[in-house]
């Protein structure tokens, strides 16, 4: 009690909200519900708070399958948030960077928009240039998605959602299944599951932004990276893959020993001018298909460890670099050029053009399934 007045009233003095304030010991598990706005026509969106036993909370809605908020210790039990988002419903609904979202049917890049399934081509919108980006016009960041919360011990919560045939130009009626569990060790766990009645192609994946010294904390910089990859898969100028699988070793986005992200960031290499820093896809070590490491972030200020386990065959490092300040987020904090990273587990960009990549096709009777661990730990 005396420790949980101090801190209150540490907060006042340093004028932090008082949400972010150290929670009792052991908190009670479970799901809470809220509202968390209304879509332009009239629909009620709810926001789901998971709390696990030691007090973590992520928050996420059902607009997007977005991650609104994930508040995690430091080394001294502080709480931050340490994703960037909104207070409510209207941030998300206005032009943001897929922010903590649920992204598909095919996330990340598919070059010149079109590809070719059975002999038949396809022709996607082109929102990135001449390349079609995360789904679409109206990808899955932006869909209403059915929501029940998992209540207990490992408190949860389900979303789905049946993107129809010719949706987004993608071809079959997609029934999909995504679950957020909070575990007891501070993981958040994702597991994504879907089936379609045609073949298609399908590629998901989350898209929280982190700044392990909490959001809208100054940027990310000083943080430390590792990779579990030895290659990557090099871009061309508008950010699609060329095809190739290319060793790190000697390459400034050599993240197999743990490096601060500023060290290499604004390298004379080519791959980074392309990417303006950090943006590339990576090949994760890996034997069979089961739960590995890919990678792990750490902040040596606030001692928060981030770790991504994935059954994923690459993950998309992003450093942020096209946040360029004009967003104010949370709490009325202004998102700044690298003020948050993404680690974003995936089927290699542009897949359906590239044969000589891991196949993103799924067809009818297969039942697509991967998972997907964000673990935060402490180092002191
Ligand atoms: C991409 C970035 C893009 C960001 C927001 C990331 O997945 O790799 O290039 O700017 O998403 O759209």
């Amino acid at each position: 009690m005396l420790s949980q007045r101090f801190s209150l009233t540490i907060a006042l003095v340093l004028g932090t909200s008082l949400a972010w304030v150290r929670p009792a010991k052991a908190a009670n598990p479970g799901v809470t519900m809220s509202t968390f706005g209304k879509m332009p026509d009239g629909q009620t969106i709810d926001l789901y708070t998971l709390t696990n036993r030691s007090g973590m909370q992520v928050a996420i809605t059902n607009y997007g399958g977005r991650v609104v908020s994930m508040v995690v210790p430091d080394r001294s039990g502080h709480m931050d948030d340490v994703v960037l988002g909104f207070d409510s419903l209207d941030g998300y609904l206005a032009t943001n960077p897929y922010f903590g979202a649920l992204v598909g049917r095919y996330a990340n890049r598919i070059g010149n928009a079109k590809f070719t399934l059975d002999g038949k081509e396809y022709h996607l919108a082109a929102n990135d240039g001449p390349n079609s980006l995360h789904g679409g016009l109206q990808g899955f960041d932006k869909r209403v998605w059915k929501a029940r919360e998992i209540p207990g011990q490992h408190p949860g919560v389900e979303l789905t959602y049946l993107s129809k045939d010719g949706e987004e130009a993608y071809p079959g009626d997609l029934s999909m299944k995504v679950v957020y569990t909070l575990m007891g060790d501070n993981a958040l766990r994702i597991d994504y599951s879907a089936t379609t009645d045609k073949d298609t192609v399908l590629n998901l994946t989350n898209h929280s932004y982190f700044n392990l010294a909490g959001q809208g904390n100054g940027d990310i910089l000083k943080q430390e990276m590792m990779i579990n990859a030895d290659s990557f898969t090099p871009i061309d100028g508008t950010l699609i893959p060329t095809g190739e699988i290319r060793k790190l070793e000697g390459t400034p986005l050599d993240f197999r020993k743990s490096t601060p992200i500023a060290d290499r960031i604004d390298a004379d290499d080519e791959q980074l001018k392309f990417g303006k820093g950090y943006d590339h896809n990576f090949v994760i070590n890996r034997s069979g298909h089961g739960l590995t490491l890919a990678a792990r972030a750490k902040d040596p200020e606030s001692g928060r460890v981030l770790e991504v386990l994935t059954t994923q065959p690459g993950i998309q490092f992003y450093s942020g670099n096209f946040l360029d300040g004009t967003i104010r987020g949370r709490d009325g904090k202004i998102y700044g050029k690298r003020s948050a990273f993404c680690l974003e587990t995936q089927h290699f960009p542009d897949s359906p053009n590239k044969s000589s990549f891991p196949s993103a096709e799924l067809k009818p009777g297969q039942t697509y399934h991967e998972v997907t661990v964000y673990k935060f730990s402490i180092v002191h």
